[in-house]
């Protein structure tokens, strides 16, 4: 077992805290006075955050990032012994589905494997990815087998990317823990970033977080099917949707339709989905009809247009407006299937940096034959050509169907 350190060098170390939640918390925290370490396998991540430099597009992080790192209250590194700096300890590693769809119920206890050399006595470790139902349990087992005197915490994030920096201020904060000193340490810690905190048992909070992503995903996917079935009928649902909540609040949620995709909702949805030993009709049946979009999409376009002889082009590849994140993004599968059907397919996106292929606006503008826009992205407000256009968002304001 190792010593216990009397007084820890850092507040907070964030294992995975380059990555597009785990960063800004960890900026967020610094911000707030506290010392924190970031321990991340990604070579690159860590060296461009100690370089001020931010790995992805996040409104409001670059400037924090320069301030903390100014001020000595942030390192980021890939040595897992800085994990032992803390007495906080948050994981917040990537919990994906695989291609099966199956989860990963070990990816935190495995990643937790890299660094339990490190971990100590009298530390909170708090996991804050969204888990497996279950998963917060396995870790307690594990660290009970290591044979170390640590409370374990689990605290979802529920921020939305491309509003961390202000959400992280702004929401809830679920807290949960088996015993009483850990809830109330891990409440003390997000006490330093949000007043506003609610209690939960490990086993509640771990399914409220995948309630709360499967609750959007389903609202999303009733708002597509209401789409294609008004779509279907040459009507425009987005004048019925605006229509039916004039003045009527308890319509007021109901959704736009537009892809539904990102790396949290379909995979969350997946995840709770595998625990409920694959009984979710409701879960599938959202993913059936989000997933199903851009099939859809390209259907009504063969109806319309003889796409074999055409170039398309796709404006907006990331996986929602004003994002630079293309992970589990709709924008790719649409490429796919409209690269077997169509003549050529063009792709451009204002944000995405990591994609060669994609090419200026105005070469895409002018290039193509039609147009879809996949990803609602401001820039394309106002956008003027005398192309066909597909706009299930209605971004341009001249109707959404297809
Ligand atoms: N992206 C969101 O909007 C969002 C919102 C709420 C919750 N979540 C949840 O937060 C978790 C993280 O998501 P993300 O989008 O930030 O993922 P991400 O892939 O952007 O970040 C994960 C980071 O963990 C690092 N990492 C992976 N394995 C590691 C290991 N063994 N040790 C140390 N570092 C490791 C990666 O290098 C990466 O920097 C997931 O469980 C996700 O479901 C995400």
């Amino acid at each position: 077992m190792t010593k216990v350190p009397d007084l820890p060098e850092r507040d907070v170390v964030v294992i995975g805290g380059c990555g597009h939640v785990g960063l800004p918390l960890a900026l967020a925290f610094a911000d707030r006075g506290a010392r924190v370490a970031i321990y991340d396998v990604s070579e690159t991540s860590v060296a461009m955050v100690n370089a001020g430099r931010m790995p992805f597009a996040e409104p409001g992080a670059e400037e924090v990032l320069r301030r903390v790192l100014a001020a000595g209250r942030l390192e980021a590194s890939v040595d897992p012994a800085i994990v032992g700096s803390a007495e906080h300890v948050v994981v917040v590693i990537g919990t994906p589905v695989d291609e099966h769809l199956n989860p990963d119920q070990t990816a935190i206890t495995k990643a937790l494997g890299g660094c339990a050399g490190y971990l100590h006595d009298g530390q909170l470790l708090i996991l804050r990815s969204t888990v497996f139902p279950g998963v917060t349990a396995l870790v307690e087992k594990m660290v009970a087998g290591l044979g170390l005197q640590i409370e374990v915490a689990f605290c979802p994030e529920r921020i939305a990317e491309g509003k961390a920096m202000t959400e992280l201020f702004e929401l809830p904060q679920i807290v949960s823990s088996r015993t009483p000193t850990g809830t109330d340490r891990a409440w003390r810690l997000f006490g330093r970033l949000t007043s506003k905190l609610v209690v939960m048992s490990p086993e509640e909070a771990e399914l409220a977080k995948l309630f709360t992503n499967v609750w959007r995903y389903i609202k999303f996917a009733t708002a597509n099917q209401l789409y294609m079935m008004a779509n279907e009928r040459g009507l425009d649902f987005e004048r019925i949707r605006q229509g039916l909540a004039e003045d009527y609040p308890r319509a007021a949620d109901m959704p736009a339709a537009g892809f539904a995709a990102g790396p949290c909702l379909f995979k969350d949805t997946m995840q709770l989905a595998a625990f409920n030993h694959n009984n979710f009709p409701l879960g599938h049946a959202a993913m059936a009809v989000n997933e199903g979009l851009p099939l859809y999409v390209v259907h009504r376009l063969e109806q319309r247009f003889d796409l074999a002889s055409m170039t398309v082009g796709i404006l907006g590849m990331a996986f929602k407006a004003g994002s630079d994140d293309t992970r589990s993004s709709l924008s790719y599968k649409l490429k796919r299937i409209l690269a077997f059907k169509a003549d050529a397919v063009l792709c451009t996106d204002p944000y995405v940096t990591t994609d060669p292929a994609l090419l200026p606006l105005g070469e895409v503008l002018a290039a193509s034959d039609l147009l879809v826009i996949a990803a609602p992205h401001p820039d394309y407000k106002g956008l003027v050509t005398d192309k066909p256009v597909a706009d299930i968002w209605d971004v341009l304001g001249q109707g959404v169907r297809i």
